[in-house]
């Protein structure tokens, strides 16, 4: 019928593994990312672990975040590593040059980067600085971090700032933007830094994969070119895509809260192009790497609007509505889509920056629609994707047209599947029916995220306006799911 979708589940054709760490984060030293949002010091009256928020760390572990990607982002290429080791006193106070000019005390280095990751159960991931420090600063930070206890100097240096052994370094960034803000390099340059780097970073506990600094969104040469010269020496390519409502000039995004239906539009048509996005950049590595050796790591994306108005603009913070629960939804079906060769990825970024999971103000802190999305996607981690095609009717306004259903699904180690579903009309539910080939199933069950309004979000004075809610509307009869999707929702089912 007008108006209705269909899709094809096909549990029998096994698709490749879905990596957990596509589930990743990204914490930058930037505004309230770091300070205040993770890290309030041990002195504290906020409640905290030796320095880290209790109430942050019980959310994040809650969602089983697999991977941290830390210190930047621009900041990465000015940061020196030295300076955020030793007793935290003796620190130096330098000036965090690219966001809002502020005093950085480089009291978070990395024995609480380290120490944050531990406590979470996540993976590291550490970008190096290429842009403004020599191969040398890279390779002596992987062998502080990795070496084996009073093996050298360093490990030796290590374990009088407190940690004798080793930690794991799982990921390395070889640098962070080279095209951008580390270091406005041409790509043939870039990709010669990034073999030198990466020859001499050296990791002496455990496989340690080289991610380089790659393309923004459509920059196609630039894969090109590293792939061509570095792709022998790298683990991964990273991506960088951010969603804007209004894409024409970084000074006009567009607001977080309070948009038109016109940017619930162009918010939508904007985010799908990750799909083109990553369908070209991986066609391209296919070229020289069609065993798909090497990643793409989709290590910073997300929406990115114009600052909450009153703050430090060099703060990037912006409340997250249901749109971005909903831009998160049709971002991770299409991370799915290409799991064999996007096996991570960081969303920009974790707490107060960007499209944030949690947002805190003094002691308060809210969950947000995207944090409850990553929490629905959970049993994505590590699972077995399946093809699910979907023909959906399209979402207008004016010259805005876009699919508005959008599906994934998946095979959990216990052989149960889930499927999540995103409808991102703002007005019409769509009704769906499903064919579900190769599972025997008689009841589907779930959670789902929607409210009454398109910028619907949670304050601090309102923390649950937008939550998961049980939803018990999917059938499944003769082969058939049928559910009525509602208008601008994210649905997750478990068959069974
Ligand atoms: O996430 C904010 C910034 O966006 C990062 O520092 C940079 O890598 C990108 O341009």
């Amino acid at each position: 019928a007008p108006g209705s979708a269909t899709a094809t589940l096909r549990a029998d054709q096994p698709g490749p593994r879905m990596h957990r760490d596509v589930f990743g984060q990204f914490a930058e030293h930037l505004g309230h990312g770091i300070y205040d949002g993770i890290w309030v010091g041990p002195r504290s009256r906020i409640p905290n672990d030796a320095g880290y928020r209790r109430d942050v760390l019980d959310a994040l572990k809650a969602i089983n975040v697999p991977m941290v990607r830390w210190p930047g982002g621009c900041f990465a290429d000015e940061y020196h590593w030295r300076d955020g080791i030793g007793p935290a006193s003796k620190r130096p106070v330098k000036v965090n040059t690219n966001w809002g000019g502020i005093n950085e005390d480089n009291s978070f280095g990395t024995h609480e980067f380290m120490g944050f990751v531990e406590r979470l159960g996540a993976k590291a991931y550490v970008s190096a600085n290429v842009g403004s420090a020599p191969p040398s600063e890279t390779a002596q930070w992987v062998e502080y971090i990795t070496a084996p206890a009073n093996t050298s100097v360093l490990a030796k240096e290590r374990g009088k700032n407190g940690h004798a052994g080793p930690w794991k370094l799982q990921y390395l960034g070889i640098g962070n933007e080279l095209w951008g803000c580390g270091g406005n390099m041409r790509a043939e340059y870039a990709a010669d830094l990034t073999n030198r780097y990466a020859q001499f970073a050296k990791s002496a506990n455990g496989p340690m994969l080289k991610i380089a600094s790659g393309p923004s969104d459509e920059n196609y040469e630039w894969t090109r070119d590293l792939m061509r010269i570095a792709g022998k020496n790298i683990d991964g390519l990273a991506l960088h895509y951010y969603t804007r409502p209004r894409d024409k000039d970084w000074n006009d995004k567009g607001p977080a809260i309070g948009f038109s239906e016109r940017e619930w539009a162009t918010t939508m048509a904007h985010t799908l192009r990750m799909e083109e996005f990553i369908t070209k950049h991986s066609k391209i590595m296919d070229e020289t790497d069609p065993a798909k050796k090497v990643m793409l790591a989709v290590d910073e994306w997300g929406t990115w609007y114009d600052p909450t108005p009153g703050t430090n603009p060099g703060f990037l913070m912006q409340q997250n509505s249901l749109r971005d629960a909903v831009v998160a939804g049709l971002n991770l079906n299409i991370f799915a889509h290409h799991a064999d060769r996007v096996r991570m990825a960081a969303i920009a970024q974790m707490v107060n920056v960007l499209q944030a999971m949690l947002l805190t103000d003094g002691p308060r802190m809210v969950k947000t629609p995207t944090y409850h999305v990553f929490d629905l996607y959970k049993p994505w981690q590590d699972a077995t994707t399946l093809p699910i095609e979907v023909t959906s009717p399209w979402y207008h306004l004016d010259e805005v047209a876009v699919p508005a259903v959008s599906a994934s699904a998946v095979k959990d180690a216990a052989g149960r599947v889930h499927v999540a579903l995103v409808n991102l009309d703002p007005n019409r539910a769509v009704p769906l029916s499903v064919a579900i080939q190769g599972v025997q199933a008689s009841t589907a069950s779930g959670r789902i995220i929607t409210a009454a309004t398109m910028d619907a979000h949670n304050s601090f004075d309102q923390p649950n306006a937008v939550a998961p809610a049980p939803f018990n509307g999917a059938q499944v009869a003769n082969g058939a799911l049928t559910v009525t999707l509602p208008a601008k929702s994210v649905v997750v089912l478990d068959l069974q």
